[in-house]
Protein backbone atom coordinates (compact mmCIF):
# COMPACT_ATOMS: atom_id res chain seq x y z
CA UNK A 1 0.00 0.00 0.00
CA UNK A 2 2.67 2.52 0.36
CA UNK A 3 4.52 1.84 -2.32
CA UNK A 4 0.88 2.14 -4.34
CA UNK A 5 0.82 5.50 -2.31
CA UNK A 6 4.21 6.84 -3.37
CA UNK A 7 3.74 6.20 -7.05
CA UNK A 8 0.67 7.60 -7.28
CA UNK A 9 2.11 10.90 -5.73
CA UNK A 10 4.84 10.70 -7.89
CA UNK A 11 2.80 10.96 -11.15
CA UNK A 12 0.91 13.56 -9.64
CA UNK A 13 -2.51 11.58 -8.32
CA UNK A 14 -3.78 12.86 -5.11
CA UNK A 15 -4.13 10.01 -2.53
CA UNK A 16 -6.72 10.01 0.72
CA UNK A 17 -5.49 6.32 2.07
CA UNK A 18 -8.34 5.64 5.02
CA UNK A 19 -6.36 3.47 7.23
CA UNK A 20 -9.08 1.73 9.23
CA UNK A 21 -8.89 0.50 12.52
CA UNK A 22 -9.05 -3.40 13.16
CA UNK A 23 -12.52 -3.03 14.67
CA UNK A 24 -14.43 -1.71 11.64
CA UNK A 25 -17.33 -3.75 10.57
CA UNK A 26 -18.82 -3.85 7.15
CA UNK A 27 -21.82 -1.35 7.43
CA UNK A 28 -18.79 1.34 8.34
CA UNK A 29 -16.47 0.31 5.22
CA UNK A 30 -19.63 0.38 2.78
CA UNK A 31 -20.66 3.55 4.59
CA UNK A 32 -17.26 5.00 3.73
CA UNK A 33 -17.79 3.55 0.27
CA UNK A 34 -20.34 5.12 -0.61
CA UNK A 35 -19.81 8.69 0.55
CA UNK A 36 -16.18 8.14 -2.00
CA UNK A 37 -18.64 7.11 -4.73
CA UNK A 38 -20.61 9.93 -3.88
CA UNK A 39 -17.39 12.52 -3.97
CA UNK A 40 -16.76 14.01 -7.38
CA UNK A 41 -13.52 15.06 -6.42
CA UNK A 42 -12.52 11.26 -6.16
CA UNK A 43 -12.23 9.72 -9.65
CA UNK A 44 -10.90 6.16 -7.84
CA UNK A 45 -11.02 3.47 -5.10
CA UNK A 46 -9.13 0.73 -3.99
CA UNK A 47 -9.95 -2.08 -1.06
CA UNK A 48 -6.66 -3.51 -0.36
CA UNK A 49 -7.42 -6.85 0.48
CA UNK A 50 -7.45 -9.11 1.97
CA UNK A 51 -10.29 -7.98 4.55
CA UNK A 52 -10.78 -9.57 8.08
CA UNK A 53 -12.59 -12.86 7.65
CA UNK A 54 -16.20 -11.21 9.54
CA UNK A 55 -16.48 -9.01 6.69
CA UNK A 56 -18.00 -10.21 3.14
CA UNK A 57 -15.51 -9.03 0.19
CA UNK A 58 -17.98 -9.78 -2.14
CA UNK A 59 -20.38 -7.32 -0.57
CA UNK A 60 -17.54 -4.65 -0.28
CA UNK A 61 -16.42 -4.74 -3.48
CA UNK A 62 -19.89 -4.58 -4.84
CA UNK A 63 -20.47 -1.90 -3.42
CA UNK A 64 -17.45 0.37 -5.62
CA UNK A 65 -19.00 2.14 -8.09
CA UNK A 66 -17.87 0.17 -11.47
CA UNK A 67 -16.71 3.63 -12.54
CA UNK A 68 -14.29 4.14 -10.05
CA UNK A 69 -13.39 0.62 -9.57
CA UNK A 70 -9.41 0.92 -9.72
CA UNK A 71 -9.22 -2.81 -9.18
CA UNK A 72 -11.35 -3.98 -12.10
CA UNK A 73 -12.85 -6.24 -9.33
CA UNK A 74 -16.41 -5.27 -9.90
CA UNK A 75 -18.72 -7.89 -11.54
CA UNK A 76 -19.75 -5.42 -13.91
CA UNK A 77 -15.92 -5.13 -14.62
CA UNK A 78 -15.09 -8.83 -14.49
CA UNK A 79 -17.69 -9.54 -16.65
CA UNK A 80 -16.62 -7.14 -19.60
CA UNK A 81 -13.39 -8.39 -19.66
CA UNK A 82 -14.40 -11.54 -20.29
CA UNK A 83 -16.46 -10.31 -23.39
CA UNK A 84 -14.96 -7.15 -24.47
CA UNK A 85 -12.85 -7.24 -27.77
CA UNK A 86 -9.28 -7.28 -27.05
CA UNK A 87 -7.35 -4.18 -26.84
CA UNK A 88 -10.04 -2.33 -25.38
CA UNK A 89 -8.30 0.87 -23.68
CA UNK A 90 -11.57 1.92 -21.22
CA UNK A 91 -11.40 -1.72 -19.78
CA UNK A 92 -10.49 -1.74 -16.10
CA UNK A 93 -8.63 -4.62 -15.92
CA UNK A 94 -7.29 -5.98 -12.76
CA UNK A 95 -3.84 -4.70 -11.99
CA UNK A 96 -1.49 -8.08 -11.21
CA UNK A 97 -2.53 -9.95 -14.24
CA UNK A 98 -2.48 -7.02 -17.01
CA UNK A 99 0.76 -6.32 -15.89
CA UNK A 100 2.13 -9.50 -16.64
CA UNK A 101 0.56 -9.31 -20.05
CA UNK A 102 2.35 -6.01 -20.56
CA UNK A 103 5.81 -8.08 -19.91
CA UNK A 104 4.76 -10.63 -22.03
CA UNK A 105 4.22 -8.50 -24.46
CA UNK A 106 8.04 -6.66 -24.26
CA UNK A 107 9.28 -10.13 -25.43
CA UNK A 108 7.50 -8.94 -28.61
CA UNK A 109 6.52 -13.10 -29.52
CA UNK A 110 3.71 -14.25 -30.95
CA UNK A 111 1.77 -15.31 -27.85
CA UNK A 112 -1.38 -16.85 -30.23
CA UNK A 113 -1.45 -20.34 -30.03
CA UNK A 114 1.05 -20.69 -26.99
CA UNK A 115 0.28 -23.01 -24.24
CA UNK A 116 -0.28 -20.92 -21.28
CA UNK A 117 -0.55 -22.30 -17.87
CA UNK A 118 -1.45 -20.16 -14.94
CA UNK A 119 -1.46 -21.66 -11.58
CA UNK A 120 -3.65 -20.02 -9.20
CA UNK A 121 -7.10 -19.70 -9.66
CA UNK A 122 -7.84 -16.68 -7.74
CA UNK A 123 -10.43 -13.82 -8.25
CA UNK A 124 -7.20 -11.24 -8.46
CA UNK A 125 -4.58 -12.84 -10.45
CA UNK A 126 -5.67 -16.43 -11.64
CA UNK A 127 -9.39 -15.86 -12.88
CA UNK A 128 -8.30 -12.91 -14.74
CA UNK A 129 -4.55 -13.77 -15.82
CA UNK A 130 -6.55 -17.02 -18.02
CA UNK A 131 -9.23 -14.83 -18.98
CA UNK A 132 -6.87 -11.88 -20.64
CA UNK A 133 -4.52 -15.10 -21.92
CA UNK A 134 -7.63 -16.20 -23.45
CA UNK A 135 -8.02 -13.51 -25.41
CA UNK A 136 -4.60 -12.89 -26.50
CA UNK A 137 -5.14 -16.32 -28.14
CA UNK A 138 -3.60 -18.66 -25.90
CA UNK A 139 -4.54 -22.36 -25.05
CA UNK A 140 -5.11 -21.61 -21.15
CA UNK A 141 -4.68 -24.23 -18.77
CA UNK A 142 -5.61 -23.13 -14.97
CA UNK A 143 -4.71 -25.50 -12.58
CA UNK A 144 -4.71 -24.97 -8.98
CA UNK A 145 -4.43 -26.92 -5.10
CA UNK A 146 -6.63 -30.17 -7.06
CA UNK A 147 -5.45 -30.13 -10.39
CA UNK A 148 -4.04 -33.96 -11.00
CA UNK A 149 -0.94 -34.33 -12.07
CA UNK A 150 0.13 -30.87 -12.27
CA UNK A 151 3.07 -30.97 -12.71
CA UNK A 152 3.62 -32.92 -15.64
CA UNK A 153 0.80 -30.26 -17.35
CA UNK A 154 3.12 -26.98 -16.61
CA UNK A 155 5.60 -29.19 -18.07
CA UNK A 156 3.67 -29.02 -21.10
CA UNK A 157 3.58 -24.85 -20.87
CA UNK A 158 5.53 -22.59 -23.02
CA UNK A 159 4.02 -19.76 -20.69
CA UNK A 160 3.70 -20.55 -17.07
CA UNK A 161 2.33 -18.11 -14.99
CA UNK A 162 2.77 -18.73 -10.91
CA UNK A 163 0.12 -17.07 -8.79
CA UNK A 164 -0.50 -20.13 -6.03
CA UNK A 165 1.20 -17.91 -2.81
CA UNK A 166 3.53 -20.81 -1.76
CA UNK A 167 7.37 -20.07 -1.39
CA UNK A 168 9.58 -21.85 -4.14
CA UNK A 169 6.79 -24.30 -5.04
CA UNK A 170 7.87 -24.72 -8.66
CA UNK A 171 11.04 -25.85 -9.36
CA UNK A 172 13.00 -26.83 -12.69
CA UNK A 173 11.01 -30.19 -13.11
CA UNK A 174 7.56 -28.14 -13.38
CA UNK A 175 9.09 -26.08 -16.57
CA UNK A 176 9.71 -26.73 -20.08
CA UNK A 177 12.84 -25.68 -21.83
CA UNK A 178 12.75 -22.36 -22.60
CA UNK A 179 9.45 -21.69 -21.38
CA UNK A 180 8.71 -18.20 -19.98
CA UNK A 181 7.79 -18.10 -16.45
CA UNK A 182 6.25 -15.35 -14.59
CA UNK A 183 6.44 -15.51 -10.51
CA UNK A 184 3.23 -13.40 -9.41
CA UNK A 185 4.04 -14.89 -5.72
CA UNK A 186 5.19 -13.07 -2.96
CA UNK A 187 6.27 -15.21 -0.36
CA UNK A 188 7.57 -14.18 3.14
CA UNK A 189 9.83 -17.21 4.79
CA UNK A 190 12.02 -16.63 7.61
CA UNK A 191 15.60 -17.36 7.65
CA UNK A 192 17.74 -17.85 10.43
CA UNK A 193 18.89 -15.61 12.71
CA UNK A 194 15.32 -14.42 12.88
CA UNK A 195 15.62 -12.66 9.59
CA UNK A 196 12.64 -13.20 7.00
CA UNK A 197 12.84 -12.82 3.30
CA UNK A 198 10.79 -12.45 0.21
CA UNK A 199 10.34 -15.34 -2.40
CA UNK A 200 8.61 -16.24 -5.03
CA UNK A 201 6.57 -19.37 -6.34
CA UNK A 202 9.02 -20.35 -8.32
CA UNK A 203 12.95 -21.57 -7.18
CA UNK A 204 14.50 -18.72 -9.05
CA UNK A 205 18.18 -19.93 -9.22
CA UNK A 206 17.74 -23.30 -10.92
CA UNK A 207 14.69 -22.31 -12.73
CA UNK A 208 16.67 -19.33 -14.27
CA UNK A 209 18.80 -22.04 -16.27
CA UNK A 210 16.48 -23.58 -18.03
CA UNK A 211 14.22 -20.50 -19.24
CA UNK A 212 14.30 -17.84 -22.05
CA UNK A 213 12.69 -15.72 -19.45
CA UNK A 214 11.45 -15.16 -15.86
CA UNK A 215 10.40 -12.89 -13.91
CA UNK A 216 12.76 -11.89 -10.22
CA UNK A 217 10.87 -11.36 -6.82
CA UNK A 218 10.75 -8.60 -5.61
CA UNK A 219 11.10 -6.47 -8.02
CA UNK A 220 9.35 -8.16 -11.62
CA UNK A 221 5.46 -8.48 -11.33
CA UNK A 222 4.98 -6.04 -7.92
CA UNK A 223 5.83 -2.67 -9.63
CA UNK A 224 3.58 -3.64 -12.98
CA UNK A 225 0.92 -3.82 -10.64
CA UNK A 226 1.43 -0.48 -9.33
CA UNK A 227 2.01 0.64 -12.80
CA UNK A 228 -1.55 -0.69 -14.10
CA UNK A 229 -3.21 0.38 -10.43
CA UNK A 230 -2.04 3.94 -12.15
CA UNK A 231 -3.56 3.49 -15.25
CA UNK A 232 -7.04 2.54 -14.39
CA UNK A 233 -6.64 5.63 -12.00
CA UNK A 234 -6.31 7.69 -15.44
CA UNK A 235 -8.46 6.01 -17.28
CA UNK A 236 -11.41 6.38 -14.19
CA UNK A 237 -10.50 9.90 -14.16
CA UNK A 238 -10.72 10.15 -18.03
CA UNK A 239 -14.27 9.17 -17.77
CA UNK A 240 -15.45 10.99 -15.05
CA UNK A 241 -14.70 14.33 -16.97
CA UNK A 242 -15.90 12.65 -20.07
CA UNK A 243 -12.63 13.09 -21.99
N1 LIG B 1 -4.17 -7.75 -2.43
C1 LIG B 1 -3.25 -8.41 -3.18
N2 LIG B 1 -3.24 -7.96 -4.45
C2 LIG B 1 -4.18 -6.99 -4.51
C3 LIG B 1 -4.62 -6.14 -5.56
O1 LIG B 1 -4.17 -6.19 -6.72
N3 LIG B 1 -5.60 -5.26 -5.22
C4 LIG B 1 -6.12 -5.19 -3.96
N4 LIG B 1 -7.11 -4.29 -3.73
N5 LIG B 1 -5.74 -5.97 -2.97
C5 LIG B 1 -4.76 -6.86 -3.24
Amino acid sequence: VKAKTKAAKEVGIDVIDHHLKESTNQNDLITLINQLNNNDDVNSILVQLPLPKVINEEMVLNSILPEKDADGFHPLNVGKLSISPKNDDNLMIPCTPYGCLLLLRELNINLSGKNAVVIGRSNIVGKPMAQILLKESCTVTTVHSKTNNIKSICRNADILISAIGKPEFVNKDWVKEGAIVVDVGINRISTNEEKSQLVGDVQFNEVKNIVSAITPVPGGVGPMTIACLLRNTIIAFKKSKKI
